[in-house]
């Protein structure tokens, strides 16, 4: 199988040791996929220390649109870039849905990562009531078309996430996320697109066994080790 992209988010989940823990574990594990681990804010310097010189990458959750300076509360890009971090995830339907995230903004944050030389994770994906109403298509498109206006398709990776399927235990089908995903790619050129939405130990063989998946995006089960061990050892 070709190589794929997995990414641990682990979200708020994790204090500092425990994500230092399960860094160790994942540290040991041979795998030709493309591992990438999104700690918290506070957990990315002792998460890096921990993985030493393992080829294991480190993306952020998020960051701020500008270059550093007076934004009291945020985090600057090139901060994160002197700790190691190589990604960062933009556009998370969590940030949408609670902090008010917009993708005008994430078109910013996306055209700063790319300047400063951080590759963003663009997360897209249609809610629940956008699905039932046949509007998947299409939604994702105008997510798209906002985030990606004037960005380069290159250095750049795309996570189709259902809203609905995040954190729920119900996640799409392989063979319908393989659609959309096709749908996503005449839109975005080379950048790979990942799936992203209740993947574990169980399901994930057959998100990644389709064309149009290049890898995961992980959140609850990315920090149990059993389970994200099973996922990252093919
Ligand atoms: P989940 O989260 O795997 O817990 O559904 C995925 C994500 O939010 O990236």
């Amino acid at each position: 199988m070709k190589k794929k992209i997995i990414i641990a988010n682990w979200k708020m989940y994790l204090d500092a040791k425990a994500a230092v823990v399960l860094a160790k574990k994942i540290r040991t594990v041979k795998s030709k996929n493309t591992i990438i681990i999104a700690p918290s804010f506070t957990d990315i310097a002792p998460v890096k220390k921990a993985l030493g010189k393992s080829k294991i990458a480190i993306s952020s959750q998020d960051m701020a649109p500008t270059d550093c300076g007076a934004y009291t509360g945020s985090v600057c890009g090139k901060d994160l870039k002197e700790l190691g971090v190589k990604y960062v995830i933009l556009g998370h339907s969590e940030r949408r849905k609670y902090f008010g995230e917009t993708y005008e903004m994430v078109n910013k944050k996306i055209k700063h990562a790319q300047k400063i030389g951080l590759i963003p994770i663009l997360c897209v994906g249609e809610r629940d009531i956008e699905k039932r109403a046949g509007k998947t298509l299409p939604v994702v498109a105008s997510q798209l078309k906002t985030a990606l206006r004037g960005v380069s398709a290159q250095k750049l990776i795309i996570a189709y996430e259902p809203v609905w399927a995040i954190g729920t235990g119900n996640p799409e089908n392989p063979e319908n996320a393989n659609m959309v995903q096709g749908e996503i790619k005449k839109q975005v050129g080379n950048a790979p697109v990942l799936y992203g939405g209740s993947v574990d130990a169980k399901n994930f063989a057959g998100f990644l066994a389709q064309k149009n998946i290049d890898g995961l995006l992980v959140g609850g089960a990315s920090t149990k080790w059993e389970e994200f061990k099973k996922i990252i050892s093919n």
